[in-house]
């Protein structure tokens, strides 16, 4: 059996190969071969927008990640793919070095697609080297961990990055099959009663956490109601034809100038034909599912429908709670939810010194948190205690909307 030497003198290792740590690592390494699959070698170069980035950029930027923070502080013997990928694949870690502007990403028709599969192959190889090794450094251990839930995270990016990019083609391609809405509703919200008080926030214990969502500490929260369910289309489309879009009392300042500026009407991916409303999805454009949850909202929009329907965004705080004490419906695998909590670091947070340390702190400013989990965030990856945040004008990822209140 091929062995790496592992380190001159780690100073704890684990005793035994962390088989479940391997198993699901090329788990997920495969999973990301099999989101691809459906994609051409131009479909997976081109860049939809700025914010989006090509499907062979994901493929070999999570390739780059176990390259750069696990194999090679960690395996000696390992060789790199090749010296000029890591200004080509580095996202945002500025203590790993220079790299190519994000919103070039679509530029790269070079490395090809069979060249990224080449590198995933030969980072794949050594990883399965050095997993199989008797002794794992811990924070390689913990490298690796993280490595896996960042490959989940570009996951769900790579597909709505695709949407982004099917979105623009006038064919309206489909990436899959349509298959109808297993999360529809057809019924009223009903509204769930949760007590004030200090609860208990955050992560703790066994299981993988990201850094953001510790520590945990109490948080004092008043009396509330949470509606159990998601707002649907058929609600959306009636915000749309009683003026929402065109009525400015129901928004923040900053939503109102962006909807003046991007003459916003409907959500993302909405088109009307012969007047009847399609949305563009990853199975190609459909009629509207009026009783499937609306999607693909800003936090502008979501704040404006709140105000519309005279309710409230829930707290980032009272998501968590009630997803920790009460199985509403619709929490996890619809779409995220935005909250109105801006994207802070908890009491006590600090990111630490290294690179890694880049992946989450930097962020904590101007954004909004979502909570919950989309159609598309890979099974396993979300949790009550996540925290997902994006800009308040972003709309292309599976956003939408569960409404709050005060408890009189
Ligand atoms: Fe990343």
């Amino acid at each position: 059996m091929l062995l790496p030497e592992v380190g001159n003198a780690p100073s704890v290792v684990s005793s035994r190969p962390n088989e479940d740590l391997a198993r699901r690592l090329f788990t997920v390494r495969r999973h990301s071969q099999v989101l691809a699959g459906p994609l051409t070698a131009e479909d997976r170069c081109v860049q939809a927008m700025p914010d989006a980035s090509p499907t062979k950029w994901h493929l070999a930027h999570t390739t780059w990640f176990f390259e750069t923070f696990v194999l090679r502080p960690f395996a000696p013997d390992y060789r790199v793919f090749d010296d000029a990928y890591a200004y080509c694949f580095n996202s945002y870690y500025e203590q790993v070095g220079a790299r190519h502007p994000r919103p070039m990403r679509g530029m790269l028709t070079r490395p090809s697609s069979d060249e990224v599969t080449a590198y995933r192959g030969h980072v794949d190889v050594a990883l399965e080297r050095f997993v199989a090794s008797d002794v794992i450094d811990p924070e390689a251990a913990r490298r690796i961990e993280i490595g896996i839930q960042h490959e989940q995270q570009h996951q769900e990016l790579l597909l709505t990055d695709i949407l982004a990019l099917f979105a623009l083609n006038p064919l309206r391609p489909a990436y899959r099959p349509h298959s109808a809405s297993k999360i529809a509703s057809v019924d009223a919200p009903g509204w769930v009663a949760f007590k004030g008080g200090l609860q208990m926030i955050g992560h703790e214990g066994e299981g993988f956490a990201f850094d953001n969502e510790t520590p945990r500490h109490q948080a004092l929260i008043r009396p509330f109601l949470l509606a159990d369910r998601l707002v649907t289309n058929r609600e959306w489309l009636r915000f749309m034809a009683e003026g929402g879009y065109g009525e400015p009392k129901y928004w923040l300042a900053d939503g109102w100038a962006r909807v003046q500026q991007e003459g916003w009407k409907a959500p993302e991916y909405f088109e009307s034909r012969d007047g009847e409303w399609f949305v563009m999805g990853l199975s190609g454009a459909q009629r509207v599912d009026q009783n499937a949850p609306v999607t693909h909202v800003s936090y502008y929009e979501a704040d404006a429908y709140a105000r519309f329907a005279g309710k409230r965004l829930p707290s980032e705080f009272e998501w968590e709670v009630a997803a920790c004490v009460n199985g509403l419906r619709q929490m996890f695998g619809a779409c995220w939810q935005w909250t109105q909590s801006a994207y802070l670091p908890y009491p006590g947070f600090r990111a630490t010194d290294d690179a890694l340390g880049e992946y989450n702190g930097k962020f904590m400013v101007s954004q909004m948190v979502l909570r919950g989990g989309s159609c598309v965030t890979p099974d396993g990856h979300a949790r009550p205690t996540y925290r997902n945040f994006f800009y308040p004008w972003q709309r292309w990822q599976f956003t939408g909307v569960r409404l709050a209140d005060d408890a009189s």
